[in-house]
């Protein structure tokens, strides 16, 4: 006669040791990208609050804290580059396309370096794109246009993938032919393709410079960032991207995207990347600088429902901590 609620599933859960042997998924060092911003102009590395241990770089502390970053396991980065010069046309892209070569040039093949490519660091008005002449809409064309030599730029540079996070449509296509025009067929295309607009990017825009600065309609990016309300579009942006010729596409926000994370990964079979933004990333620590819960513990718990819900990469502020924080 067996008790009257024998154990069935918690035989398996009961100690360390089958509870490794049954777990089928698994955070890896490999898989995680660092951001790092890196600022012209600035006389010594700021932090950026709200994000533990990430700092607004100057060129030369960009490369100690690669080195740093190295040494801690860490291959891969996503760069933000905060030019001092904006201008509206014809942006200049040299500062952040130096802070390419000379990371390549430093480290070669020992990183892994994809640039992100968007306007709102470079142009007076913190937009992703070019305001038209009346200064109430992004012009899609032109916006193309400048993203296009960006990441041509970048690619030139020494970037092993350039990364545009505008929302302009055609950019993908329109970069990837610039590219492999330019003897660039290497370079690998991340397409920031289902971003949604988002109360989760604050802290970003300190360290990056490009928050929005104008009114009226386009006081926010909603006029191309997509509706959280709205998942058919993510569905629409995420196919456009895969026939305009993306390698990876990526879902971002993550935890409150994570529905689409996982349908988008199962239905298409190309790399996802999830970005845990700012914000989240902020939320996490303020929780933990609270006492309100464990830190190492909040961050592995989150990033296992990224693995879950089928990234293969995760973009998380704390890849240089993952080490200590994570035990990986
Ligand atoms: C914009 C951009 C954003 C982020 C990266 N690139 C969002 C935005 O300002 O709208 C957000 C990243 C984060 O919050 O960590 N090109
Ligand atoms: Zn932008």
């Amino acid at each position: 006669m067996s008790e009257p609620f024998p154990l069935t599933l918690r035989r398996l859960r009961q100690d360390e040791h089958v509870r490794a042997l049954t777990r089928e998924v698994h955070l890896r060092l490999d898989q995680l990208i660092q951001p790092c911003f890196v600022a012209e102009g600035r006389g010594s590395a700021e932090p950026v609050p709200g994000l533990t241990g990430v700092m607004q770089e100057t060129p030369a502390s960009l490369l100690r804290q690669t080195e740093a970053d190295l040494r801690a396991g860490v291959r891969a980065f996503l760069l933000f580059g905060v030019p001092r010069a904006r201008a509206a046309r014809q942006i200049d892209w040299s500062f952040t396309a130096g802070q390419i070569q000379a990371l390549k040039a430093r480290f070669g093949k020992d990183i892994w370096l994809a640039a992100d490519v968007c306007l709102c660091s470079s142009t007076p008005h913190g937009h992703c794109g070019v305001l038209n002449a009346e200064g109430d809409h992004l012009d899609n064309d032109a916006s193309v246009q400048e993203l296009t030599a960006a990441a041509l730029a970048y690619a030139q540079a020494g970037a092993d993938c350039v990364a545009p996070s505008d929302m302009m449509d055609g950019r993908v296509g329109a970069i990837r032919r610039a590219l492999d025009a330019g003897g660039l067929e290497r370079t690998v295309l991340m397409s920031y393709a289902v971003k949604f607009q988002s109360a989760l990017y604050g802290p970003f825009r300190v360290a990056a410079d490009s928050a929005p600065k104008t009114q009226s309609a386009l006081r926010d990016r909603a006029s191309y960032q997509l509706d959280p309300a709205r998942p058919a579009d993510a569905w629409l942006c995420a196919e456009r991207d895969l026939a305009e010729g993306a390698d990876i596409l990526m879902v971002k926000p993550g935890l409150p995207y994570l529905d689409l994370l996982r349908d988008l990964s199962r239905a298409i079979r190309k790399p996802w990347a999830v970005y845990h933004v700012s914000g989240e990333f902020a939320a996490l620590e303020a929780l933990a600088e609270k006492g309100l819960a464990p830190r190492a513990a909040l961050h592995r718990e989150v990033l296992t429902a990224f693995k879950r819900a089928g990234a293969s990469m995760i973009i998380t502020y704390g890849a240089r901590q993952a080490r200590e924080l994570l035990d990986l």
